[in-house]
């Protein structure tokens, strides 16, 4: 018996797709002067969106699950506060079951293309069963070929480790979350890594240029292509490849585990680098990260596509503290001020930012999970006094 769940059509769509190179890479925590200009119609993921005759952006706001409605309410707050020139389409996810598939609303699909840029909060899984994640269906839906997770010790919140800032670029859509397993017989299963030449060029092109945008001066290709020589072996070959046309960046490859091992021994050795990697290692060695510089509920990231972008925190729903007004917003708000700075709002993300590092250095009004005392919208108004 073949028990088939594909999911492979994404996987199908990288093979397709062409690289699109006429993007520009957003500065994202850019806290160094550019060395290295990319020509213009060579950059990938520039922000397409235009204001409207309100003079303000519109972005589509999936809450999520959660802690999802009450850290998105704080975001909304201070960006209230900031006067940012944008205003909020919010959109629901909950799947629809359509031809026997799991599908994402229509009315969310269009939201996000028409808009070019969404934050989300987090959307719930089941485990084992139900349906496909939401998330994986989001990146596939709009082609996130880039995960970019920056690794930034936040001044005056003390960690194990200070001045931690290196940046992790993940694959995003196939590798071993390319979704395709089988039941080969009963008790055997089988799960495809995909990985594509393509797909590999075009994570590992933004890699370079977003390390370009940020003015960190070496690229390092992170794998396990001493095992998986087949398809780790293409990507750190792909990376090889790219590495040529950008001869201002240093490129160097490390294997994953020694990577694990140098960087939470000594994290700051990486601060000139960006890391590139396949899909399952991103994730694992990102949330690895998150725990250097104080843990989830501090950790943004930014879903990278051609034509969208979705901005959304590291961590999950926290069922466990849902509905009692402790989460901590920060992670979810620096999301926010990395879509800020895609879309080139880098004035009021700036005063954001400054806002909340203000409160977090100060450790008066912080959340629980920093060891504070602070509900979620205590720490929201304090933010809003220091803008
Ligand atoms: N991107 C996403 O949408 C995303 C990411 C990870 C997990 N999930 C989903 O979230 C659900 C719960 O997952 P989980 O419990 O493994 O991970 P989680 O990140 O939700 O929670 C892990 C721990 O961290 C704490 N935590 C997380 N965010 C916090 C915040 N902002 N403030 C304070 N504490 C916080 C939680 O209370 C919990 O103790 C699952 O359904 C999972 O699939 C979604």
């Amino acid at each position: 018996m073949l028990a088939t769940r594909s999911l492979a059509a994404p996987a199908r769509q990288c093979l397709r797709q062409a690289v699109a190179a006429q993007r520009r890479a957003p500065a994202f925590f850019q806290t160094q002067k550019r060395f290295y200009s990319i020509p213009e119609q060579d950059k990938v993921a520039k922000f397409k969106g235009t204001k409207g005759n309100d003079g303000k952006f519109t972005v589509t706001l999936i809450e999520g699950d959660g802690i999802g409605p009450e850290i998105s309410q704080s975001v909304k707050d201070i960006f209230a506060a900031a006067n940012v020139p944008i205003k909020w389409e919010a959109v629901d996810v909950t799947p629809r079951l359509k031809d026997g598939r799991t599908v994402i609303p229509e009315e969310a699909i269009d939201s996000v293309t028409r808009n070019y840029v969404a934050l989300k909060g987090p959307l719930a899984t089941p485990v084992g069963k139900g349906h496909v994640s939401l998330n994986l269906t989001l990146r596939r839906t709009f082609n996130l070929f880039a995960n970019v997770r920056p690794c930034k010790s936040i001044a005056g919140y003390k960690t194990p480790y200070d001045n931690v800032d290196t940046v992790l670029i993940r694959e995003n859509t196939e590798g071993e979350y390319s979704g395709i397993e089988h039941v080969v017989v009963d008790g055997v299963v089988q799960s495809i890594k995909l990985i594509t030449r393509e797909a590999s060029e075009r994570v590992l092109r933004f890699a370079f240029q977003h390390a370009d945008a940020v003015g960190k001066r070496k690229v390092r290709a992170v794998h396990k292509a001493t095992i998986m020589k087949m398809s780790d072996g293409l990507f750190l070959n792909t990376a090889r490849d790219v590495a040529k046309e950008f001869p201002h960046i240093e490129f160097d490859a490390e294997l994953l585990d020694n990577t694990c091992l140098k960087i939470v021994t000594d994290p700051i050795p990486y601060n000139d680098k960006v890391l590139v990697m396949p899909n399952l290692y991103g994730d694992i060695l990102s949330d690895m990260c998150a725990g250097l510089i104080g843990g989830l509920g501090l950790t943004p990231s930014g879903n990278i596509g051609d034509e969208c972008s979705i901005f959304e925190a590291v961590h999950g729903s926290a069922p466990d503290i849902a509905g009692k007004g402790l989460a901590n917003p920060t992670a979810l708000l620096l999301s926010s001020i990395m879509m800020l700075q895609h879309m080139g709002l880098n004035e009021f993300a700036d005063r954001i930012q400054n806002a909340i590092f203000a409160v977090l250095a100060e450790g008066k009004t912080i959340t629980g999970d920093l060891g504070g005392k602070a509900k979620t919208s205590e720490y929201a108004e304090a933010v809003m006094k220091k803008l």
